[in-house]
């Protein structure tokens, strides 16, 4: 377990991370929600506080006044149990409040929130302290991903800044790790934080399977569209070919043509594909038509938590074959945090491994991110897997 002082120190250092992702941002970049699932970056520094006000400050400071009586509503993301909100689609209509003010709000909760670190922290609410901070840590990753599909799609593609490994060259030869068949445990199973959803540690049994020892690269994904892949109905589910058609999908997200040659937009500014990067910003859909396509497979999310102390992993979130469930004798948290994870386990596949985006403290064999099948905004690869 984490000591209070550091926890409070980690509180400090994760909110001023925030706000300096945000430093290469113009006013008018804070705003705008080009689809759905992106939300403004001011949405996002807003919400992130909002967490802490509720469910710390309120909840258990006596008369504890709030910044301001609307900002519940305006920043309240998905909790039905706390109380109305703004509807998602509607996150990006929100000129008010202003950039100015959302730093203001950020700042005087931050300062609230060191008060009650020293005055009004104990054994029932620290593990919610640690929840917001590890909450504002995953809206970190959701943040940059946000800022990329922003400038990402605007047609002067703006340049945010050089992010380390956002292009990553893995230069090993491709190889597979064979595991025994067996009965395997699942799941986390020390004193350190974790979420409700990578619990109750429980076993598995596997089939023997091999798995990559790295990602599919670029390179093969070119060969993929050179071979037809996007245009071959046998290779993709009815609900991914779908896909296909109605969004005109021939390409990884970011991608596009200039003069023949196959480029891509980054954070730091758009380049020539390079094809011994792994690829990146692709769908479940893709992934499994590739694999379809190697004759092959993806690996189970229990495959991929078996054999991960086999291979490096953390650069890119790894779609597996896995549902979204809730493990055996899983149960929700009490309360408006149990809306948390356990309600969206239907219709997601589970993604393992972390990314470029994820910050630290964040990293962890059982950690299990999930988003819909044809999601691709994050920084999503693949690795194969075959049965033995
Ligand atoms: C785990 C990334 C799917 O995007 O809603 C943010 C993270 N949970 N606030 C999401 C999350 C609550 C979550 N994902
Ligand atoms: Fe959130």
């Amino acid at each position: 377990m984490i000591p209070t002082a550091q926890l409070c120190e980690l509180f400090l250092s994760t909110r001023s991370r925030t706000e300096e992702m945000c430093q290469p941002l113009q006013t008018e970049d804070y705003v705008v929600q080009p689809i759905v699932d992106v939300s403004p970056p001011k949405w996002h520094l807003g919400h992130t506080t909002w967490f802490f006000e509720e469910f710390l400050l309120d909840a258990f400071i006596p008369g504890y006044k709030r910044y301001h009586p609307e900002y519940a509503y305006v920043f309240n993301s998905y909790y039905e149990s706390v109380g109305k909100r703004v509807v998602r689609t509607d996150r990006g209509n929100l000129s008010r409040p202003s950039v100015k003010e959302v730093y203001a709000y950020r700042q005087h909760v931050t300062e609230a929130m060191k008060e009650f670190c020293k005055n009004h922290l104990d054994e029932d609410n620290r593990h919610i302290l640690e929840i917001g901070i590890h909450h504002e840590k995953q809206h970190q990753e959701l943040l940059l991903t946000d800022i990329k599909y922003i400038l990402g799609n605007n047609p002067l593609l703006p340049v945010y800044g050089e992010v380390e490994s956002e292009e990553f060259i893995e230069n090993s030869k491709t190889e597979f790790i064979s595991i025994k068949d067996g009965i395997y445990h699942i799941g986390h199973d020390c004193e350190d934080f974790c979420y409700d959803n990578e619990l109750p540690r429980h076993r598995v049994f596997l089939e023997p399977y091999a798995i990559a020892n790295k990602l599919v690269t670029n390179g093969e994904w070119l060969e993929f569209i050179n071979d037809g892949g996007y245009a071959n109905v046998l290779l993709w589910h009815t609900e991914g070919w779908d896909w296909v058609k109605k969004n005109d999908i021939q390409h990884p997200m970011y991608w596009f043509q200039e003069n023949g040659v196959w480029k891509q937009y980054l954070l730091g500014g758009a380049k020539a594909i390079d094809p011994n990067a792994t690829v990146t910003h692709i769908s479940y859909y893709e992934a499994f038509a590739f694999a379809q396509w190697k004759g092959m497979r993806l690996p189970t999310e229990f495959e991929w938590e078996v054999a991960s102390s086999k291979f490096d992993y953390g650069k890119r979130w790894e779609w597996t074959e896995s549902a979204y469930l809730p493990y055996p004798n899983y149960s929700k948290p009490d309360g408006a945090l149990g809306e948390y994870n356990g309600k969206f386990m239907v219709n997601q596949k589970v993604l393992r491994g972390s990314s470029i985006a994820t910050p630290d403290h964040h990293v962890r064999k059982t950690y299990r991110n999930f988003f819909h099948s044809y999601l691709r905004w994050q920084f999503t690869g693949l690795r194969l897997a075959k049965s033995l």
